[in-house]
């Protein structure tokens, strides 16, 4: 009988259970992923008791509340707190989203908080983005004309309008982690987010690159393993749609083909 082997630290363990804060009587429990790559042991799923009466109402003031006062050295990103920098995404009830926007009333009972999925993670909720960054970098994120004029490069209302639902892309990684294709070809794959921003320089009247931007995404893998399954737009926190600015960037490259 042929027997597989379990990919290393694919087995997640019951952790610990870390005691109730004292005298606290409106409590939430929280269980988070904890996997420290130090111990060598495998990952762990570990359970707190958060004192609703001293915590803010955001995940993300939950998690802050346990590292401050049970567990120094739970592990996670987080910066702006208000849905800007993009960096405390992560799987929260099941759904990628920022930890600094959910709120925990709109969780029923237990909490089950995650890293992003399918990403190697560097430790507990954080995970490894060096191939997200450098998919954005690829794709040029600048922008690309001529010699600067006098003044300043002018957009008519209407062609700044264009870039509305786009710029607004915070790179906190929630859709590409949420995309089927990318999880099997992120090395490969663009994925949504750096697709959804390659679409925004090409829509951008500013910008003289829009040939060569085409160029590089119009691949079979690099743009064409988007199945438009729809994941990425269910799961952006900022209600943007990268899966309309693939449809849109694949249209752009068959016109050229046949224009
Ligand atoms: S629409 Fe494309 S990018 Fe979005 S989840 Fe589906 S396959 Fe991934
Ligand atoms: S498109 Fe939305 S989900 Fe994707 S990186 Fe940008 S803000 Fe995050
Ligand atoms: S902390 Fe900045 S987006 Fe959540």
């Amino acid at each position: 009988m042929v027997e597989f082997a379990l990919p290393k630290n694919s087995v997640i363990a019951e952790g610990k259970t870390w005691p109730r804060p004292e005298g606290a009587t409106n409590l939430r429990e929280l269980r988070i992923y904890r996997w420290n790559p130090d111990d060598g042991a495998n990952p762990r799923i570990d359970t707190y008791f958060v004192d609703m009466d001293n915590c803010g109402p955001m995940v993300l003031d939950a998690i802050i509340f346990i590292k401050n006062t049970i567990d120094p050295t739970l592990t996670f990103r987080r910066s702006c707190r208000e849905g800007i920098c993009g960096s405390c995404s992560m799987n929260i009830d099941g759904t990628n989203t920022l930890a600094c926007t959910k709120g925990m009333d709109e969780i029923e009972g237990v909490i089950k908080i995650y890293p992003l999925p399918h990403m190697a993670v560097v430790k507990d909720l954080v995970p490894d983005l060096t191939i997200f960054y450098e998919q954005h970098a690829a794709i040029e994120p600048w922008l690309q004309a001529g010699a600067a004029p006098e003044k300043e490069r002018l957009q008519t209302p209407q062609q700044r309008a264009k870039l509305d639902g786009l710029y607004e892309c915070i790179l906190c990684a929630c859709c590409s982690t949420s995309c089927p294709s990318y999880w099997w070809n992120a090395d490969r794959y663009l994925g949504p987010a750096a697709l959804l921003q390659a679409y925004r320089w090409v829509q951008d009247s500013r910008d003289e690159a829009a040939p060569a931007r085409i160029d590089y995404v119009d691949d079979v893998f690099r743009l064409y393993r988007c199945h438009t399954i729809m994941n990425c737009t269910k799961a952006c926190p900022k209600h943007l749609e990268p899966a309309k600015a693939i449809a849109e960037l694949k249209n752009l490259a068959i016109a050229r083909m046949e224009g």
